[in-house]
């Protein structure tokens, strides 16, 4: 049978390049993209969905008869804490319904996004392990946290085939991120480019963990493509790319703009940074699938760079 795919928050930053990937590979009308605005151009088949209509998400699967979901819509981090009751609101009940639509048999398989914000200031912080403390201090980490119980709820008693990743920051050159504590490792892309100078967020010696886009995006399809028995995991897997702090960033794109130069002017969003880990140990999701990432600091600058510069000239 052809999988029907329906991308939740497809404009978002991972939607919008995760769209283009699986179009690719189960074909343009086979993957149907939704968000709460439309699209600025629209490549295939659309909806107009607010992850918490219920009646409406259900609503669109039956209409296109598809049988996954990505639901990427959320608030993040940085914005949650701004609006912490529609942080919570939203990431909650978006979850409840793609699980329920799940649990009753309307879909076959849920792809959700967890996230490094899970963990919190008492977990330790380098290497974090995929077991350990989980005290998250930010309402996007509680949505987070709890989403994963819910998940493994839901696949334990209910048989939800549902699978998910803890992105760390996620780094991109076709979408902009928004509203995350890990979004200057992206903006200093573009100012290094336009200004060669940036004003960081976020204090030297931040080590964060981080991916390059391409990387996240071949460790969610293969994850969902692994056969079920291998998806030991169902709250939701560790994966690490690269850490890096807003220095070694800097010096990796002087290796390209030497006249490139960075500034400080942390904000609240150094606290958020400040709870989570320096690095990741995603050995579970290595041996159970065979995650492994393709790039590091060097490659993903060079990339990003190349990329960006081709754009902007
Ligand atoms: N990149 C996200 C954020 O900063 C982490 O999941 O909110």
């Amino acid at each position: 049978m052809t999988e029907k795919i329906l991308i939740i928050g497809a404009n978002g930053q991972i939607g919008t390049e995760l769209s283009a990937e699986l179009r690719k590979i189960f074909g343009t009308n086979n993957v149907v993209t939704s968000d709460i605005k439309a699209p600025a151009q629209a490549e295939g088949p659309y909806e107009l969905l607010d992850v918490m209509d219920k009646e409406n998400m259900y609503a669109i699967i039956k209409k296109h008869g598809i049988t996954q979901v990505y639901l990427l819509a959320a608030l993040l981090s940085a914005t949650a804490e701004k609006n912490p009751k529609l942080g919570w609101d939203l990431n909650m009940q978006g979850l409840f319904n793609g699980l329920d639509a799940a649990k009753e048999g309307l879909i076959k398989k849920l792809y959700w996004p967890s996230s490094i914000a899970v963990f919190g200031p008492t977990t330790p912080r380098v290497n974090t392990p995929q077991y350990t403390v989980m005290e998250p201090n930010t309402i996007y980490g509680i949505s987070k946290q709890a989403g994963e119980r819910f998940c493994e709820y839901y696949h334990q008693k209910y048989g939800v085939d549902v699978r998910s990743l803890r992105y760390p920051g996620l780094i991109g050159y076709k979408s902009a991120p928004g509203g995350g504590t890990t979004d200057y490792a992206v903006h200093i892309y573009h100012e290094a480019l336009k200004n060669k100078t940036y004003e960081c967020f976020l204090k030297a010696g931040t080590v964060l963990p981080m991916m390059y886009m391409p990387d996240a995006l071949h460790a969610t399809i293969e994850l969902m493509e692994a056969p079920a028995e291998k998806v030991k995991i169902r709250s939701s897997y560790n994966v690490a790319g690269v850490s890096f702090d807003p220095e070694e960033i800097a010096a990796s794109i002087r290796k390209h703009i030497p006249e490139f130069t960075i500034s400080y002017k942390p904000d609240f969003r150094q606290a958020i940074a400040d709870s989570w880990p320096a690095s990741i140990d995603d050995t579970e999701a290595r041996n159970h699938w065979g995650w492994k990432p393709k790039y590091d600091l060097e490659n993903m600058t060079k990339d990003m760079l190349h990329h960006l510069g081709a754009q902007t000239s």
